[in-house]
């Protein structure tokens, strides 16, 4: 298996997304993660930029409480993220050279920071959220995993549409070489249409893996005084905020 530039699961299958990771797999995450997010700038945050948001199934439970701009650089998992969030801005752009021309009071970067899998990458997205985040604001980031905290493991699902697609998954993270800074997912997926007839595809996700002193660093010298706490899950989750 190869590792794509871009994953066909965020082009080509970006339309069966909502049978892959609907906004109801997000609701404990989002209940655990809002209180964080409108606690870390004083006076609380109004609006918030969203890096990397895929399809919008995370920020489907932010935007009762924020005002949400969320970006991708998939055409295609924007398209998802507009059908599942059409009351949000959505603009199409890099996280590591998005330049809006304006400020937020936070950024938000979810797991589309895993595909940052070089140093370069994870700082470039950095310097994108501090010229986004207004002084006083702050940057929010959840990693899914920092070196310390990574363990393989295997998890299937998927979830039956109501106009008869239906998709199933297995999902594969493992570590082939723990001497370097990146880890890999294995995706298979069988893909039902409405008119019964299944297909399977796969493909493999390459994420970056870095120590949580380097995260911290990195945060530092983007100009955030940074902090890390750690989610129910186990996750750190880093909140840096841009001095006044
Ligand atoms: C796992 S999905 C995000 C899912 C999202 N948390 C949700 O709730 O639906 C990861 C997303 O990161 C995006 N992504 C990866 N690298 C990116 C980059 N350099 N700039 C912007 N988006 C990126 C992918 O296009 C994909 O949509």
């Amino acid at each position: 298996m190869r590792v794509e530039d871009q994953p066909r699961l965020y082009t080509a299958l970006a339309e069966w997304w909502p049978l892959f990771s609907p906004p109801s797999h997000y609701a404990e995450e989002a209940a655990d993660l809002l209180p964080a997010l409108l606690s870390a700038t004083e006076p609380p945050p109004r609006t918030l930029l969203e890096l990397g948001c895929g399809g919008g199934s995370l920020a489907y439970h932010l935007k009762g409480r924020l005002q949400l701009t969320l970006t991708d650089r998939s055409p295609e998992m924007l398209a998802v993220s507009r059908a599942t969030n059409p009351e949000c801005a959505h603009v199409l752009g890099d996280m590591r050279s998005l330049d809006l021309g304006r400020e937020f009071d936070l950024v938000f970067i979810h797991d589309a920071i895993m595909y940052a899998t070089e140093p370069a990458s994870v700082r470039a997205t950095l310097a994108t959220a501090y010229r986004h985040c207004r002084r006083g604001g702050a940057i929010v980031v959840v990693p899914d995993f920092v070196k310390e905290t990574f363990a393989p493991k295997t998890e299937t699902g998927g979830e039956d549409g109501p106009d008869g697609r239906a998709l199933r998954y297995l999902e594969w993270t493992f570590d082939p070489d723990p001497a370097d800074d990146t880890y890999v997912a294995a995706f298979a997926f069988l893909l039902r249409e409405s008119n019964g007839k299944v297909t399977v595809d796969s493909e493999l996700h390459r994420f970056g893996l870095f120590p949580r002193s380097a995260w911290l660093a990195w945060l530092r010298q983007a100009g955030f005084a940074p902090r890390s706490r750690t989610d129910p899950w186990g996750r750190d989750t880093f909140i840096g905020v841009k001095p006044l």
